[in-house]
């Protein structure tokens, strides 16, 4: 399972990416809102710190027509390669926008899924991820981790080649049961990272360890 930042602030990127298997940012309008910068600011400033690994940049046109001319903008302003996934909603614009985007040879991450045939048909679409909003679910009285595990039975049953990646996750509840069903990536937040790698009992065996360790290791590095 691959592990992304979903995130565009600048300090958490260079955190998480300094100490964590992240494979790559995953970005939305919102996230863009948070950080207080500019598309044209914060899209180099995390290149530049991502290297050959993926960004996933979210379009916001309504009309297909105008998702993919938005989509190509992006790829040529921010000179994108193959790392580069459009970000779009699966409306039903949105589904002929993912045809379009994959057309025009690039990669997409069908975003704000919620059921499993819009992840299906963004699938049958083209769609290289697709991302299903697991809290989301949840918070109107939805199963999210099922509807993660019910679109990965799907593509397995129906060998498709499009990858799930979970996302809008909460707790660590919740990446804990996709992670057992299959779920091929994860976007999760500094707050979530922190939160997976987080055990009392670690940072009490660390501390104990020290304790003991102290007076026996008397090699200098
Ligand atoms: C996914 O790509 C979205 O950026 C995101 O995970 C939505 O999460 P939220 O429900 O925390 O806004």
């Amino acid at each position: 399972m691959k592990y992304l930042a979903d995130t565009a602030n600048i300090d958490e990127i260079k955190e998480l990416l300094n100490y964590l298997p992240i494979e790559g940012v995953t970005t939305n309008p919102t996230l863009l809102a948070h950080s207080k910068k500019k598309l044209s600011q914060i899209i180099p400033e995390i290149l530049q710190l991502l290297g050959d690994k993926m960004i996933h940049i979210q379009v916001m046109s309504e009309k297909s027509e105008d998702m993919l001319r938005e989509a190509k903008r992006y790829r040529d302003y921010f000179q994108l390669n193959e790392k580069y996934f459009v970000k779009i909603p699966v409306t039903k614009e949105g589904i002929r926008a993912i045809k379009m985007v994959k057309e025009a040879g690039m990669n997409v991450t069908a975003t704000a899924v919620f059921t499993q045939q819009q992840a299906l048909i963004a699938a049958k679409a083209g769609a290289d991820f697709v991302a299903p909003y697991v809290n989301r679910l949840d918070n109107i009285g939805a199963q999210g981790v099922n509807v993660v595990s019910d679109i990965v039975k799907t593509f397995t049953l129906h060998s498709l080649p499009c990858n799930v990646l979970g996302a809008s996750f909460k707790n660590v509840n919740q990446v804990y049961q996709v992670s057992l069903n299959g779920c091929h990536a994860v976007t999760l937040s500094y707050e979530i990272f922190n939160l997976l790698i987080k055990h009392p009992m670690t940072d009490k065996g660390v501390a104990d360890f020290t304790k003991d360790g102290i007076p026996y290791y008397d090699i200098q590095f």
